[in-house]
């Protein structure tokens, strides 16, 4: 099988291109390289992945790659992913992740593929209170200027299901953590911080609740779909490890034996979600997948991960030092 993955240098592109390459697919990673993309994610397997450095916006080199390598199924993750970025500078979200999505859609749909895996987010549906799920048939309701970018990109990958029969699945993952991740996000944010020994930038009084999947279960969620997913269908990929963002600070600190000082409490997210939570009971029904990977023995390996790779995490200080200076909001 021929595996295209958009976005395949990004955090959870590039685990589904190692798992694609330990399976013995033949797989092709496209991917703009931002500040998000980075070929180190795919050390090791050199010469095992043929890559295109491509923009996904960019209409003519799209079409030319996939007319090129005839791909079997495409996995579309690449996109603007960070929330707090969107809210500084929406634009960008529109352009890539709308804009780029159909690009690449319709590139898909002039060579034709087996299925066409388009990455969508928990955020698409908004936000809860403290009860309730979402379900594949909740409504719509996205909030911050990348939910709704996330929101038009996923409907639009239903629509030429729909209107064109391109075999489109949409799968909609809570929060990734593992290793590879762009310290943007909370996770490794707070690694690095607290390894630093810098405060940890709390939003709020850090009550707002986020699901915490490992990038390696998204991924093999992702293979599941893959082989027994329904073109047309949506599936959830969620963990059911819910946790306060405080509680996650103080579950770090302790892998890392730093002290809880170190928190400190920031002006809230504009129009911060408080809670996500998923359903998945479609994906394990249907598809017989589950998460294998609990909070607790994820977690400590992430954080094993990054102090492991801390070399790695270093060749972004520079960048991550302008960009923390305008990050947090004042
Ligand atoms: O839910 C899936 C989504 O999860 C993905 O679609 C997004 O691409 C991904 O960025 C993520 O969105 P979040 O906004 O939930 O992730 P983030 O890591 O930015 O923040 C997680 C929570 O932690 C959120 O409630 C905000 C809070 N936070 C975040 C940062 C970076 C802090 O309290 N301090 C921080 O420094």
């Amino acid at each position: 099988m021929k595996l295209l993955i958009t976005g395949g240098l990004g955090f959870i592109g590039s685990e589904i291109a190692r798992q694609s390459i330990e399976k013995g697919f033949e797989t092709i990673v496209v991917d703009k390289v931002t500040y998000a993309g980075d070929l180190e994610r795919l050390r090791g397997y050199e010469k095992k992945y043929s890559f295109y450095k491509e923009d996904i916006t960019n209409r003519e080199g799209i079409s030319k790659i996939l007319l090129e390598v005839k791909p079997d199924v495409v996995v579309h993750t690449a996109a603007e992913t960070h929330v707090d970025r969107s809210i500084k500078d929406p634009a960008i979200f529109i352009e890539t992740n709308v804009g780029g999505t159909q690009v690449v859609l319709d590139a898909a749909k002039e060579v034709g593929v087996s299925k066409f895996i388009n990455f969508s987010t928990d955020e698409v549906y908004g936000a809860l209170g403290e009860d309730g799920q979402f379900t594949e048939n909740t409504p719509l309701n996205p909030h911050s200027p990348y939910s709704v970018s996330k929101a038009a990109a996923d409907m639009l990958g239903r629509a030429y299901f729909h209107t064109f029969n391109l075999p489109v699945i949409t799968v909609r993952p809570s929060n990734n953590y593992g290793p590879w991740q762009y310290p943007e996000k909370l996770v490794p944010v707070m690694i690095f911080k607290a390894h630093m020994g810098e405060n940890l930038p709390v939003y709020g009084k850090g009550q707002n609740v986020r699901e915490w999947l490992h990038v390696k279960d998204c991924a093999g969620a992702v293979f599941a779909v893959i082989e027994k997913g329904q073109p047309g269908e949506v599936y959830n990929i969620g963990s059911g490890e819910e946790k306060r963002n405080i509680d996650t600070v103080k579950a770090i600190l302790s892998l890392m034996n730093k002290p809880e000082s170190l928190i400190e409490f920031v002006k809230d997210r504009p129009g911060h979600d408080f809670r996500y939570s998923l359903s998945v009971e479609k994906i394990k029904r249907e598809l017989g997948w589950e998460p294998e990977i609990t909070f607790e023995i994820g977690m400590k390996n992430t954080v094993e991960w990054y102090l492991d790779n801390l070399d790695w995490m270093k060749t972004k200080l520079s960048d991550l030092k302008s960009y923390w200076e305008k990050a947090y909001y004042k």
